[in-house]
């Protein structure tokens, strides 16, 4: 339903005024379920803009870093009422701009529901250590300290949540941001930064630049005064914002790319594994970091677990994700559709068996929107390309294998290390599964997604570079540790030397 209403313009979020880009250029907000429909148009910012909003986060933080954390913690308290109450209305705009049916996008904005009251509770937490010195009269603790001015830049598949993510514990930690959201979802970012700005965020303090990669992206990697970098995105991407970062020492967070598997075994709950395997691979239309994009399948259930993966697979309804009877939704642009078309015919020339889906879907509803039939690939070979190579779309490919052993090679024979998942009832099994699988997440008898926000979330390998998001693993990114000693003698003491003997 294409609207008739002139497409609203949007403007920057800079030092607490919505403000036009210098560029002059903007980006449309196109509705991947139906390209007729421009949900807004965005500004194209240039490095004039980025400079301006990492200006005024320098300078909010002079005051943004005193402020007792409790204090900033109330903000994040009001800001997730506000999202609370604003659920339906953000997930619908979500589902315009992103595509994912509407209880997803519900999830997703819960997601930063729960994110921004878990970092509120963090204001009052923020604990460091304190410890007895190896002298006496002297005094030894450590506590968090703020990291400075920083770089968020975040994708198009979790709008909401993934910037949730980042912004949260870096407020919460006394540090400003400037965010530089995904081009294609930049809606659901400019929600957030007005819940917060209305919950009373002090100006300056949160700044959001819309625009590109390589334009906003790059000026705000490349800016002398942010001082921290968090990105989630592609592999390829990711080692580009590394490289940036490098030069000037900047802390660089990466969260990339995934190519996760779901394994089971003979004795697995076959339905129950088959919903995983259902949800796992084309929930957001596979375009997850933990999609289960693949699905190893002990041999002596393979018959049994590929016929009724399929015939789901082959029932599940696609379309507008504003239709609450629609299970899957278009994937969110014409370049990722091609991927999924490139994938398809790659498998296809591999020899893997197409046993349900491989077209796009372009007739009638479909005639607008970026929809792809979700796809089932069997008797896939674990060196394939389609079982190697993150797709981030409908596409599953199933592996047969014969060992426990066997399944972990193939599950740690790829490049990434974020989610990993094996249905099986041998505890023995499950705990194995869960010491050596090469993840920074692991499933038992649950699909590879779904992670909450309490537990540290992130991925070893080509997935990450060490840093955890989540949790309270995710302060450890967005403080600095300091190490206060308090010598109350009044006298020199030589620490490994006075009191050696
Ligand atoms: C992502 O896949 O990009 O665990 C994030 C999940 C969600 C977050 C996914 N809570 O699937």
């Amino acid at each position: 339903m294409a609207t008739s209403l002139a497409p609203k313009v949007h403007n920057n979020f800079i030092g607490g005024e919505w403000l036009e880009s210098k560029s002059g250029k903007a980006i449309e907000n196109i509705n991947p379920a139906n390209t007729a429909e421009v949900v807004g148009i965005f500004p194209a910012s240039d490095a004039h803009d980025v400079g301006h909003a990492v200006d005024a986060a320098q300078e909010a933080f002079k005051s943004w870093r005193l402020t007792p954390a409790p204090k900033r913690a109330e903000i994040l308290y009001r800001a997730a009422e506000l999202l609370v109450t604003r659920k339906e209305d953000y997930s619908r705009d979500m589902t315009r701009e992103m595509g994912k049916v509407l209880a997803e996008t519900r999830g997703d904005t819960q997601e930063a529901i729960d994110m921004t009251y878990l970092m509120a509770g963090e204001g009052r937490r923020l604990f460091g250590k304190t410890t007895p010195s190896e002298l006496p009269n002297k005094f030894a603790m450590s506590v968090r300290t703020p990291v400075g001015v920083t770089g968020l830049i975040t994708p198009w598949n979790f709008p909401i949540a993934i910037p949730s993510w980042k912004i949260m514990p870096a407020l919460v930690a006394g540090n400003t941001v400037v965010i530089k959201p995904a081009e294609d979802t930049p809606l659901s970012t400019l929600n957030l930064a007005q819940a917060l700005d209305e919950a009373g965020l002090p100006a300056g303090v949160l700044n959001v630049v819309f625009g590109d990669g390589p334009m906003a992206g790059a000026a705000l990697l490349n800016n002398e005064g942010v001082h921290l970098v968090s990105f989630t995105g592609s592999t390829e991407v990711g080692r580009l914002v590394s490289e940036a970062c490098a030069p000037s020492f900047k802390k660089c967070h990466l969260e990339m790319g995934g190519k996760n598997i779901i394994i089971v075994m003979d004795d697995a709950n076959i339905d129950l594994a088959v919903d995983g395997a259902v949800w796992g691979g084309f929930g957001t239309t596979g375009q997850r970091c933990t999609a289960a994009s693949r699905v190893a399948v002990h041999k002596k259930v393979y018959g049994e677990f590929v016929e009724k993966f399929t015939a789901r697979v082959k029932a599940l309804k696609v379309g507008d994700g504003l239709d609450p009877t629609n299970e899957m939704g278009p994937s969110i642009n014409e370049q990722q559709l091609k991927t999924v078309m490139k994938y398809v015919e790659i498998g296809k020339e591999e020899g893997a068996k197409l046993v349900t889906g491989g077209r796009r879907l372009d007739s009638g509803a479909y005639a607008r929107g970026w929809f792809h039939e979700p796809t089932v690939f069997t008797d896939c070979d674990p060196g394939m390309r389609i079982a190697q190579e993150e797709i981030f779309g409908p596409v599953v490919s199933v592996i047969p294998f014969d060992t426990f052993e066997r399944a972990l090679e193939i599950a740690n024979g790829v490049k990434y290390g974020l989610s990993a998942s094996i249905y099986t009832r041998n505890v023995n099994l499950a705990f194995q599964a869960q010491r050596d699988l090469e993840t920074g997440i692991v499933y038992v008898n649950a699909p590879t997604i779904g992670a909450e926000t309490h537990l540290p979330f992130g991925g070893i390998k080509n997935t990450g570079n060490g840093h955890r998001e989540s949790g309270e693993a995710a302060l450890d990114f967005y403080t600095e540790w300091k190490t206060v000693y308090v010598d109350y003698s009044d006298r020199l003491q030589r620490a490994q030397i006075d009191n050696a003997e």
